[in-house]
């Protein structure tokens, strides 16, 4: 009969198939968690968290313990080691059982010829940790656990605020919601919130945005299932304004899945001759029907390539079109800590290229006069400024909205050639960038 595994040695498969097989940590649990016990869920769950946050100052301490590093191939060794360096630095559990459960959970893994080594390693952290973490810590990448490549080419971008982007991501993230304006009064749900013991602010730039004190899981907020508010970042909520929607337009939100922003179209401007929401990625699409179902909003939806309208478009023109654009997503890694594990350094120059080429296609569709907005979650200069001046060089039809016209903006973010860039953790929101275009 084949043993339960501990919760330890689940976590570490999790991680171990987010290194080698490039899933995300979600799916990575799920499949982990398969054939677990319910009881053990929770705790898997949190192991997998904390493993894959700090895998990167972990990494960096495995070097200085080890005399020989542990081949690339030993993952599942190294994601044991992180999830017990995780508990070590999360100091719930006391140390000598973290140590002997981890030497337990290697012999679950089928690592026997390991246990000494992990045994042996751990003691070793535990004797020298203080000096050893102090100075690990001065290097910001090591201290924030990114990869050293990642945090430089942050650094090249944002040489004054690169360890502020660092931090920020390494932090966790508030949970913002968005009033459904169709179905609630910002102040009567926010008073609704109070009345339940959630205390919230509502932040008074951005119609309908809300932040909560303290998070909770989606189930418990009131009125959710009715479709009164949904969890939305603040940055994310901030596209209403480049889009500056109005009754009779014909929209496009062409990477619309999982549907956050068409809602928040579609609930803005009730009055739009049509709403279009594409999206290439067949899984996700079904939760853009679901979401807008939810908050009793209606969109045309379509599964289908963006860059190739001769496959879904009717050939009339559109008054706004959205790109929020495939993208490294560096702005959101304090929501998915995955991604520090899962970006590659040629990763920006490819997203860049997908952006420019779907940039070409759409920019094709818009009406003369109409507005393109460009967005990303992401904080590289390649992405966003870069990949707008080259499309604007390349464009001669193509002119920039400035953001000074775009009504409404909050004081957020700072403004470069082309746009404004939020950065992670700024007034609490994700990173986020937008960009306007319109064409003459
Ligand atoms: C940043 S996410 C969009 C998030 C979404 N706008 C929201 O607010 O909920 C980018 C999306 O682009 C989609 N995508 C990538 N390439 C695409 C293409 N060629 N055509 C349509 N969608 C594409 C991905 O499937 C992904 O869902």
């Amino acid at each position: 009969m084949s043993r339960v595994l501990s919760a330890r040695a689940l976590a570490a498969r999790a991680l171990a198939a987010v290194l080698e097989r490039d899933v995300t940590l979600e799916a990575a649990l799920e499949q982990a968690l398969r054939e677990a016990p319910a009881t053990l869920h929770a705790n898997v769950r949190s192991l997998g968290y904390g493993a894959v946050r700090g895998y990167f100052r972990h990494e960096a301490l495995l070097k200085r313990l080890l005399a020989q590093p542990l081949a690339s191939s030993a993952r599942l060794a190294r994601a044991l080691l992180s999830v017990a360096l995780f508990e070590l630095e999360d100091a719930r559990t006391p140390q000598y059982a973290v140590v002997d459960a981890a030497v337990e959970a290697a012999r679950d893994l089928h690592l026997h010829k390991l246990t000494g080594l992990i045994n042996a390693l751990l003691r070793r952290y535990l004797r020298e940790r203080e000096p050893l973490d102090a100075d690990l810590a001065r290097n910001p990448a090591v201290r924030h656990a990114f990869p050293e490549w990642l945090a430089q080419q942050i650094r090249a971008d944002w040489p004054v605020r690169w360890t502020q982007i660092l931090a920020a991501s390494d932090r966790q993230a508030p949970l913002w919601l968005r009033i459904n304006a169709r179905r609630a009064a910002d102040q009567a749900y926010l008073e609704e919130l109070r009345k339940q013991g959630m205390p919230a602010h509502l932040q008074p730039q951005v119609p309908h945005a809300l932040v909560l004190e303290k998070a909770c899981e989606v189930g418990e907020l009131p009125g959710f299932g009715d479709g009164r508010c949904s969890v939305q970042d603040l940055g994310a909520q901030c596209v209403a304004f480049p889009l500056a929607l109005a009754p009779g337009q014909r929209v496009l939100d062409a990477c619309a899945a999982p549907g956050g922003k068409t809602a928040l179209i579609a609930e803005r401007q009730p009055r739009l001759a049509a709403l279009w929401a594409v999206d290439v990625d067949a899984q996700r699409v079904p939760l853009i029907e679901a979401g807008l179902a939810r908050l009793g909003c209606e969109a045309r939806v379509c599964c289908a390539d963006a860059a190739r309208p001769d496959t879904w478009w009717d050939g009339q023109g559109f008054d706004r079109i959205l790109l929020d654009a495939p993208c490294s997503a560096l702005g959101v890694i304090r929501r998915h800590s995955d991604i520090r594990l899962r970006r590659r350094p040629g990763d920006i120059d490819k997203f860049a290229s997908r952006q420019q080429g779907l940039l070409r296609a759409l920019f094709d569709l818009l009406l003369p006069g109409g507005r393109l907005v460009y967005a990303t979650c992401t904080v590289t200069r390649r992405e966003n400024r870069d990949t707008i001046a080259a499309f604007l060089a390349a464009t001669p039809t193509a002119a920039m909205v400035p953001p000074v016209q775009w009504e409404g903006w909050p004081d957020l973010g700072e403004t470069d050639e082309c746009g404004v860039q939020i950065l992670p953790g700024e007034a609490g929101a994700d990173g986020f960038y937008y960009a306007a275009l319109t064409k003459q």
